[in-house]
């Protein structure tokens, strides 16, 4: 069961009960959000790019979505979007979290029409995006493709332990090209040396409202 929960900073998150987590920070979702992954990840990776191609751990909400299609959109990038969920949410659900309020209404009408066939395979929902959310776990999740940025939204390690391993962390980073960006919420001794194992190159950025820093690396 998830419940919708309002943040610090007015945008609504979910309280997953199962789990016993938020989908994102107390703090903010929508600046959470806009911080790490639009800020620190999508701007950074996309600089002086015509198009981008992301692997997103954990769709839920589809918040980082949306603002990063809005983005790429603006600044015309032609965006390859695919987030694995294992436990996709309704559409009732995210249309309750009331983030359509912080993308333009066409941006919202096309995410929120093409979301349940794109968990069933890839959608074009303009000629410069494209979204697939590939129904599986990361554990058990396979592809050829190779992404210039991943987003690393999983739960935290405190509630998600098995989706901060060292293993899984390194068949994550499997994905990426070298030379890609890979960003999360998230620093812990155990996650640097992890993905230095992988021959990243790691930087410790100022963190979203609520969290002294957050990662950002470059695989080499
Ligand atoms: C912190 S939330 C992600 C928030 C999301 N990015 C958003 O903007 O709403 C973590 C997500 O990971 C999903 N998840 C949990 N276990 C997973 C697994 N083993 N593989 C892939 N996704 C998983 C959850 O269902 C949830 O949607």
């Amino acid at each position: 069961m998830n419940i919708i929960t309002p943040t610090a900073d007015g945008s609504n998150t979910l309280y997953n009960e199962t789990i016993g987590e938020h989908y994102h920070s107390k703090h903010g979702a929508l600046q959470e959000s806009k911080h790490v992954f639009i800020d620190a990840g999508l701007k950074f990776a996309s600089t002086d790019q015509t198009e981008i191609s992301i692997l997103e751990i954990g769709f839920g909400t589809g918040l980082n979505f949306i603002l990063s299609f809005d983005y790429c959109d603006a600044n015309n990038i032609n965006l390859n979007y695919t987030s694995i969920e294992a436990f996709p949410l309704t559409t009732e659900v995210i249309e309750q979290t009331g983030y359509s309020a912080y993308v333009p209404e066409v941006i919202w009408a096309d995410f929120i029409s093409n979301y349940p066939e794109a968990l069933k395979a890839p959608q074009k929902l303009t000629s410069l995006c494209t979204l697939e959310i590939p129904y599986t776990t990361l554990a058990e999740y396979r592809s050829d493709q190779k992404f210039d940025l991943i987003y690393y939204d999983a739960f935290s390690v405190q509630h998600q332990p098995e989706m901060w391993s060292d293993e899984i962390i390194a068949h994550a980073c499997s994905f990426l090209k070298p030379g890609g960006t890979f960003v999360t919420y998230a620093i812990t001794g155990k996650l640097k040396r992890a993905i230095k194992a992988c021959g990243f190159t790691i930087e410790k950025l100022p963190g979203a409202p609520g969290k002294r820093e957050m990662l950002r690396a470059i695989k080499g």
